[in-house]
């Protein structure tokens, strides 16, 4: 499988976060004034625009039942790298941004951004700590995996896939959608099973969720493993296979997307002044390594 895998490797976007430009189109943010709006957009130009089609092309084409079966048995054995949470943030960084580096921020830059604001809304320490991880996963894209596979919107994988998720017209190429055990409503699943009995596509929520699971309160940890679950905390298309605290829960995740998708502004945060507060936040709650 892995051969088949890597012939097809091809990484149409520029930047791993390029993706997230779609996000905001689908979900301008409500609080923007119409002038601020047409700023952002303008650097939405369409040949981005293009490659991330061609990445959701791809995406909703391979992740399969299967293929999220194979990579939990690749990646859950934790054993490609042991790193502090800061190590990953100096690894993550690394990641090379092929596009316009005036308006791209660093994966650091985005995570404080995130829990900068958080922070300046008087939320609870875990909220602040979850901010500036979340994105962590993306440390896949390093362990050589390809766009499609580490982010972009996340639907579950062994039942029906939502009209809503976004370019629902690529899944027909999917396997899964003229396989009779997967494409009914259910699929695999029971009516309210709870989500933790339901496989995502895989890429760098679930992949952090596993690693941080026995570190943070609850719902920091529904935070990080469907914080992409788009069809779900937007669209609320898969409430049929929830459960009653994942309902309760999905408020928490809601209530971070903001924070996520509109927190992203020009001017980068002062890293140095800021790392004693996080230093200090992240031995609270993490141990000096994870297994990755
Ligand atoms: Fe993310
Ligand atoms: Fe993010």
């Amino acid at each position: 499988m892995k051969d088949s895998l890597n012939k097809d490797r091809h990484d149409p976007m520029g930047n791993i976060d390029d993706w997230e430009d779609n996000l905001l189109q689908r979900y301008p943010d409500p609080a923007e004034t119409k002038k601020e709006k047409d700023e952002f957009r303008n650097y939405v130009d369409s040949e981005r625009l293009d490659t991330v089609r061609e990445f959701y092309k791809m995406n909703h084409e391979y992740q399969t039942y299967d293929f999220v079966c194979y990579k939990e048995t690749e990646f859950l054995k934790f054993n490609k790298k042991e790193m502090s949470i800061w190590e990953a943030v100096d690894f993550l960084n690394t990641l090379v941004d092929d596009s316009d580096p005036d308006i791209d921020l660093d994966q650091l830059q985005h995570l404080l951004q995130t829990s900068e604001a958080i922070r300046a809304d008087g939320h609870p320490d875990w909220l602040v700590l979850t901010g500036f991880i979340h994105d962590l996963g993306k440390v896949l894209c390093l362990f050589g995996e390809p766009q499609w596979a580490v982010v972009g919107d996340t639907f579950p994988v062994g039942c029906a896939f939502s009209g809503k998720i976004v370019y629902p017209e690529f899944f027909v190429n999917n396997p899964d959608y003229t396989d009779e055990r997967y494409n009914t409503k259910y699929g695999v699943y029971e009516p309210n099973c709870g989500l933790d009995n339901v496989k995502m596509s895989w890429g760098h929520d679930e992949y952090l969720y596993q690693i941080m699971k026995d570190y943070l309160p609850e719902p920091a940890l529904y935070i990080i493993r469907y914080h992409s679950f788009y069809a779900q905390h937007r669209e609320n298309e898969y409430a049929h296979l929830m459960n009653e605290k994942d309902i309760e829960m999905f408020e928490w995740v809601k209530k971070f997307n903001p924070y996520d998708l509109y927190s992203k502004a020009p001017i980068p945060p002062k890293v140095k002044d800021l790392m004693p507060y996080y230093k200090t936040l992240a031995e609270k709650y993490l141990p000096g390594k994870l297994n990755f």
